[in-house]
């Protein structure tokens, strides 16, 4: 893997395809052990960075479960700016459903937070957050994660999904900002 450039803002090689490909099967592995009693689970993806993770995922969870997306935003070049903001709902009900979250990285948690603050989770038999990547020392809300695909230190990371301003998201593996 060499480095990219984007913009003016030069990334290295992070995380290769085969341990990206080791950490979804274990948390395959992690989601159908924990809901092997629960019958009505769906998942819902958080766009746009959470489309190949999910995709990828998904694949190796050796179920059948309904999917479904929901769109937040919060991110200005590589810093949260702070408002999350919910668009692009377009969800059945969601009630008496086990629901899985599927979200790329949680850094402060606040996306998260706002979205577990909506009405619409009220009526869930359960509701469970997966995230591929966690900042651990950025967190700001309590969250309960109980899937999380790796810790990493607070670096800006990119690739696999993850974007600096819509751009590198195709690239298949994970790069870091580089110091
Ligand atoms: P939080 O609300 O601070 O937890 O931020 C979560 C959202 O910010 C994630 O869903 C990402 O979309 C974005 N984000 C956080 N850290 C990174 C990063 O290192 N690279 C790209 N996007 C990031
Ligand atoms: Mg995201």
């Amino acid at each position: 893997m060499a480095s990219v450039t984007i913009g003016q803002l030069t990334f290295d090689p992070y995380i290769n395809a085969e341990e990206i490909e080791q950490i979804n099967a274990n948390l395959a592995d992690g989601i159908e052990a924990h809901y092997t009693e629960a019958t009505d689970l769906i998942a819902i993806v958080v766009l746009k960075g959470g489309y190949i993770f999910a995709s990828d995922l998904l694949r190796k969870v050796n179920r059948d479960i309904p999917v479904y997306f929901i769109q937040l935003s919060s991110y200005i070049d590589t810093r949260s700016s702070g408002t999350v903001q919910i668009s692009q709902v377009n969800l059945p009900s969601l009630a008496g459903k086990h629901v899985l979250i599927i979200e790329d990285i949680i850094e402060s948690g606040l996306s998260m937070q706002t979205l577990l603050g909506e009405d619409l989770f009220t009526e869930t038999a359960s509701v469970e957050l997966c995230t591929l990547l966690l900042k651990p020392s950025e967190l700001k809300a309590e969250l309960d994660i109980k899937f999380v695909g790796k810790e990493i230190p607070p670096a800006f990371v990119l690739g696999y999904g993850l974007d600096y301003n819509e751009y590198g998201r195709h690239l298949p593996e994970i790069y870091q900002l580089k110091k």
